[in-house]
């Protein structure tokens, strides 16, 4: 069957790095391993100079339509005076809000090649492989009331709310245990049960889940602030851990300068599973933001973005061997010294973007 994708190049290196996951796609197709029918369109600064509106109606709806989403990055210092409603942003939080893309997927991979680019010890980080799931809907980002009042004493009380219901935790955790069916079969939930009554909800649906439904996966329980110690004391004791929204973008920013460059940093955020068809709606983009300060000169490290590709091909299109390949690839690319100038040693060469995704599609070909 033919896949059907977006793509989203955005602004900044967001075409470049696009270009070279073009690349990667175009030759899966060739080796008919899949076949993937793109369409390409604006999102952020560049739809915003060209519509007024950082993403149009015309895209949303081909989001909606497409089997996945690509999504390169946005934002720039060309696009700081907008109004509020029309920064880059706003596209992709548009996406994430109406797809309804509740669960975020971030890899921290470690490779060997790059080990000693870490900040801990080689021996602590090479081979690392787990991956943070964090709940990306719900959480004190969203809740309400969210507000700054002043009082009548004329003191000001700034009030967030942290908010979820069951439903909301169910199927995050269902996700978590899908996902560690995959992987190591160990769920970690990282909570704060003993401050705060969202954390114990959480914890008791997580066990709930857990028993029910995934006796077979190994699930703990850990306190959020422990696991951001564990994960920079040992982090090869984890799989899948998941957790809140708030405490995941913290915990998945600690997991990610364990492996390394913003460049090589992918993600998935994924929608719930469609009653019919069983497909999710789901988008794929790098970590790292449109990098304004390299922009236009060849200079982006490509595999995020690529390593993007791999996510889309395991998790939305079900070809987890064509990932499998793809992932040995970029590994072997770096374990042969190939880097873009962001993971090269000071001093030594470094290739440009499109020589690193050259690298990868002639090591996929010897594979
Ligand atoms: P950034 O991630 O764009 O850049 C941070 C640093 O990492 C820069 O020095 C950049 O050159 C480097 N870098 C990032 N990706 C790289 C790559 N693939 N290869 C080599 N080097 C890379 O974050 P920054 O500078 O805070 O933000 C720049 C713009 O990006 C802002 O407008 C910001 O709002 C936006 N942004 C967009 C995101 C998105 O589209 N999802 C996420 C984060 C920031
Ligand atoms: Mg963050």
């Amino acid at each position: 069957a033919s896949h059907n994708l977006l793509l989203l190049p955005g602004d900044g290196i967001g075409p470049e790095i696009m270009g070279e996951a073009k690349g990667i796609l175009n030759w899966f197709g060739k080796r008919g391993i899949a076949s993937f029918e793109t369409e390409t369109a604006l999102v952020g600064g560049a739809s915003y100079d060209a519509c007024g509106k950082a993403i149009s109606e015309d895209t949303m709806k081909l989001a909606d339509q497409a089997d996945a989403v690509l999504f390169g990055a946005v934002g720039g210092p060309k696009w700081d005076g907008v109004p509020y409603d029309a920064r880059p942003e706003a596209g992709l939080l548009r996406l994430r809000k109406d797809l309804g893309l509740f669960a975020n997927l971030r890899p921290a991979i470690c490779y060997p090649a790059l080990a000693d680019a870490s900040s801990l010890k080689r021996d602590v980080v090479e081979g690392l492989d787990i991956l943070i799931l964090r709940e990306l809907t719900g959480g004190v980002y969203f809740g309400e009331p969210k507000e700054i009042v002043t009082l009548e004493n004329g003191e000001k009380r700034a009030v967030d709310t942290q908010l979820y219901t069951t439903h909301e935790i169910e199927r995050i955790a269902r996700v978590a245990f899908d996902l560690a069916r995959t992987r190591r079969n160990k769920v970690s939930s990282a909570e704060k049960r003993n401050v705060m009554k969202s954390g114990v909800l959480w914890n008791q649906v997580v066990t709930k889940i857990g028993k029910e439904e995934y006796p077979d996966v190994q699930l703990e329980h850990v306190l959020a602030d422990n696991c951001a110690m564990q994960l920079v004391r040992w982090p090869k004791q984890y799989d899948v851990i998941v957790c809140d929204n708030l405490f995941g973008d913290i915990l998945s920013d600690v997991a990610a300068m364990l492996t390394g460059s913003l460049g090589m940093l992918p993600s998935a955020s994924l929608g719930a599973p469609d009653p019919t068809t069983g497909q999710r709606k789901s988008l794929y983009e790098p970590v790292h933001g449109s990098a304004p300060d390299i922009a236009g000169r060849s200079l982006a490290n490509p595999i995020a973005m690529i390593a993007s590709v791999g996510m889309a091909l395991r998790y939305s299109f079900g070809l987890g061997e064509a990932a499998d390949l793809l992932d040995k690839a970029i590994a072997n690319v770096l374990a042969t010294g190939t880097r873009t100038k962001d993971i090269a040693e000071k001093g030594s060469n470094a290739v440009s973007t499109q020589e690193m995704g050259a690298a990868i599609l002639k090591e996929l070909e010897s594979l």
